[in-house]
């Protein structure tokens, strides 16, 4: 084959997992879909009975209240489209430092009202300064995909706890995404990486079951010269941890060698 020809497919396997990937991310949005109109429609009851409220009473202080609530509803309806809006945007190629706390921040605000309507508390446990260099687009894509996951393993209910840390020995900015939910039997832990492996099968709108979230997940961890783990006890839960260049790491952890070709006087 020439080095044109190869050239060009090269380019075109390029092309084809980035709309891969594009089209998984739309996956995820449409997985959120429901529970997010379900949490506007709740917001736009506050904002009318709020808004009834201020018109019946004349008093100040009361429309006030009014006034303060519906600002509220109306300003945490904007971060959740801001938020989501960005997330289905965002193709862009860059990466920036970050502290990951606030990468799973922002992904929480799209996905707590499913996990809510699906009954799974949440506790998120942050240590250190975690920070890294990444595309925050593909990060977020990977955290809510684990999340997801984590979610559609605990169909009665259950808790999910996100702990994000500094491992300054290891030099590791990590995340841990923990439920309490079916878990992994030995014979799939293996497999579960691979495009198209799922145990699932699509729900009514279609949505789930295509087996490509956990090889994205792979795939964008790698590309940022990181890790990904798992653990899982049958019955108990399963532990997915993601391991990313820990930014001022090597300063901190190994105080470079002493200079030796450098000579006194
Ligand atoms: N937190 C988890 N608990 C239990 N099983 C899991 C968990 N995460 C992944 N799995 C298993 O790994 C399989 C592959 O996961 P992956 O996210 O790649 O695909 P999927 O969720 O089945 O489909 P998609 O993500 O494309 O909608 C799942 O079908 C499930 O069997
Ligand atoms: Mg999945």
């Amino acid at each position: 084959m020439s080095d044109g020809t190869l050239a060009t497919l090269e380019k075109q396997i390029a092309e084809l997992q980035s709309q891969l990937m594009e089209s998984q991310k739309l996956s995820t949005v449409g997985a959120l879909a429901a529970s997010i109109t379900h949490e506007f429609n709740n917001i736009l009851t506050t904002v009318i009975n709020y808004a009834k409220l201020g018109l019946r009473h004349k008093d100040d202080e009361q429309r006030d209240k009014a006034f303060n609530k519906i600002l509220a509803a109306a300003q945490r309806a904007s971060r959740i489209t801001t938020g989501m809006l960005a997330y289905a945007r965002n193709k862009s190629e860059r990466r920036d430092e970050i502290n990951l706390a606030q990468l799973v921040d922002e992904v929480l605000l799209l996905v707590e009202k499913d996990l809510e309507v699906n009954r799974v508390k949440v506790e998120v446990i942050v240590q250190g300064e975690p920070r890294a260099v990444i595309n925050v687009g593909q990060l977020q894509q990977v955290v809510l995909n684990l999340i997801i996951n984590a979610r559609q393993a605990m169909k009665e209910g259950g808790r999910l706890t996100i702990t994000v840390k500094s491992n300054r020995e290891e030099g590791w900015a990590e995340i841990a995404v923990k439920d309490s939910g079916t878990g992994i039997p030995a014979e799939n832990l293996k497999k579960i990486f691979e495009r198209f492996f799922t145990t699932k099968s699509a729900d009514s709108q279609g949505q789930g079951g295509t087996g490509l979230g956990l090889a994205l997940c792979r795939d964008v961890i790698e590309s940022h010269q990181g890790r990904i783990r798992v653990e899982s006890t049958v019955g108990k839960g399963t532990t997915f941890t993601l391991k990313l260049p820990l930014v001022g790491a090597v300063a901190a952890a190994k105080p470079g060698p002493t200079p030796t070709t450098q000579k006194a006087g």
